[in-house]
């Protein structure tokens, strides 16, 4: 499949997407958008894809934002559409069933921010910068922000970040739980496939039941979410892998999980 945006490899079972406007600090416009709707679909649809890496190109930027340029130029029925449109996207990779991580190595900024926090894990370079700054355009986060973000790190900080439009170091992030790791820069790459590495090598039945029982139930009352864990739970019971994983456990051995 050809993208104009994105380049795609795969390192064995893992996807690795780049986003590829470096000279755009990779800003979503709508044609990226479209593509990384293309793209996560297919990485979904695949069975020899565990787990998905998403990543900026040029290594200044993950991604600075929805692209200005474009946004610029909307009418209000246009700009309903173009957040629906970022928001379906963010849901899409959440909703992906497999891991998502996000490998942050510069500024990620409004729409990067909210594809980096759609994404289920994120890895950043010490020197990577966090911000949602739409107010200073006269503009609010469209593609989820304000509501993941409050989710993640509660409403005290997303309001300063929201309502501010400041920009944060990854230091500040890690704490506020917007990202898992903080790496030096050098070791960004190497850091997040270890951790790609490290989930794709894992049955992938257990990784989705934990990714239902998390994502769905912590949209719910606490009896629903329990029921998406006692499911989910279940469901582990028809892999091999669980199988696999129990019976090496008992004869103290490493588990070969074959993705059944
Ligand atoms: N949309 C469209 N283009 C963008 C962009 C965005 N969100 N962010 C950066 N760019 C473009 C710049 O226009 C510039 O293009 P040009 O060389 O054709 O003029 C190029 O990317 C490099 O950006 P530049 O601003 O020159 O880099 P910098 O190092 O001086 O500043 C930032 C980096 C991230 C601080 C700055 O680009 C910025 O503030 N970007 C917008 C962030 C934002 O508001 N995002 C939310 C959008 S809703």
């Amino acid at each position: 499949m050809a993208y104009r945006n994105l380049l795609i490899e795969d390192r064995g079972a893992i996807r690795c997407i780049t986003l590829n406007r470096p000279d755009k600090l990779n800003a979503l416009n709508r044609e990226t958008l479209a593509e990384l709707h293309r793209a996560f679909e297919q990485a979904g649809l695949e069975d020899s894809v565990r787990v998905v890496v998403l990543r900026g190109a040029g290594g200044k930027a993950f991604v600075a934002g929805a692209d200005i340029s474009e946004l610029a130029t909307l009418t209000p029925l246009q700009a309903r559409d173009l957040s629906r449109f970022g928001q379906q996207l963010m849901s899409r990779i959440e909703g992906l069933g497999k891991p998502v991580i996000a490998e942050i190595g510069g500024f990620c900024l409004g729409g990067g921010m909210e594809l980096a926090m759609g994404c289920h894990l994120r890895v950043a370079s010490e020197k990577a910068k966090f911000g949602q700054p739409e107010v200073n355009l006269g503009l609010i986060p469209g593609f989820g922000g304000t509501q993941r973000l409050l989710r993640l790190c509660g409403r005290t900080a997303t309001l300063g970040l929201c309502l501010t439009g400041m920009q944060i170091d990854a230091a500040r992030a890690h704490q506020l739980g917007i990202v898992n790791l903080v790496v030096a820069p050098e070791q960004l790459e190497a850091e997040t496939m270890k951790l790609a590495e490290q989930l794709a090598s894992l049955a992938p039945q257990a990784l989705r039941g934990v990714l239902d029982a998390v994502m769905l139930g912590g949209e719910s009352a606490l009896p629903v979410g329990l029921d998406y864990e006692t499911q989910a739970f279940a469901v582990a019971f028809s892999s091999e892998d669980m199988r696999e994983g129990t019976r090496a456990f008992l004869e103290r051995r490493k588990p070969e999980f074959k993705g059944r």
